[in-house]
């Protein structure tokens, strides 16, 4: 019988990272009211199935993702997830994310949302270069980027980060009405030069 431990399972780097206005930090507690009232915004339910399809969105769901659901994720090795926190006014700005890390490969995929009333301020390509940044810095060799191929907020930010369109995965994701075509885009050290 063999009494070697298991290997435990690769995980990032619990890190703040910050930008020209922002902080990137973990969620805490102090987050649960903004991430309840920024999620039940029909923009980011229109293109963000959460809790789940057809599923409404509830505070115990918010207290779910900020106490639990988010610092887990970096312990399991899915990644990290930040709350992005605006630096000059300390109000809440969303939540950006690194998840579906496939150590083997060594490629990673970015998430977000910002809240309805930060949004048009470019803070989502602000957040997004830097934990895309980070991830490649991190060693990673693909970075991915998919969003609804309908979500042209989404997609104009993959566009002002420097990730480049691969095409897009058909029916690949259920939202609250319906399904959605995915459109996938990448960043990978050679594209940093
Ligand atoms: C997509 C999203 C994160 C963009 O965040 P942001 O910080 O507003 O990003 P930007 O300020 O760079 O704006 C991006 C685009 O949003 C649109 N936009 C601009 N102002 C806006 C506003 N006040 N409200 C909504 N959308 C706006 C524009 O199309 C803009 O592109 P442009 O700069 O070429 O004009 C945000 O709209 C969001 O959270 N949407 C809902 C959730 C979502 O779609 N998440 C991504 C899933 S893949």
């Amino acid at each position: 019988m063999s009494t070697a431990e298991p290997t435990p399972a690769p995980t990032l780097p619990a890190t703040i990272l910050q930008t020209e206005r922002l902080t990137l930090r973990a969620f805490t507690e102090a987050e649960v009211d903004s991430v309840y009232e920024a999620v039940r915004d029909p923009g980011i339910q229109r293109w963000l199935p959460l809790p789940g399809p057809g599923e409404p969105y509830t505070r115990a769901d918010a207290e779910q993702w900020c106490l639990t659901t988010a610092p887990e994720a970096r312990v399991s090795g899915d990644g990290q997830q930040w709350a992005a926190i605006d630096r000059g006014t300390d109000r809440f700005v969303g939540s950006f994310g690194l998840t579906r890390t496939m150590w083997p490969a060594m490629r990673t995929e970015v998430g977000y949302w910002v809240a309805p009333w930060m949004r048009g301020q470019g803070f989502a390509p602000e957040a997004v270069t830097a934990v895309s940044r980070w991830a490649i810095d991190q060693g990673f060799q693909r970075v991915e980027l998919k969003a609804a191929a309908a979500n042209t907020a989404s997609r104009r930010v993959a566009e002002k980060t420097g990730f480049r369109f691969e095409g897009v995965e058909r029916n690949a994701m259920p939202l609250h009405e319906g399904r959605t075509g995915l459109a996938v885009y990448s960043l990978i050290p050679d594209d940093l030069g």
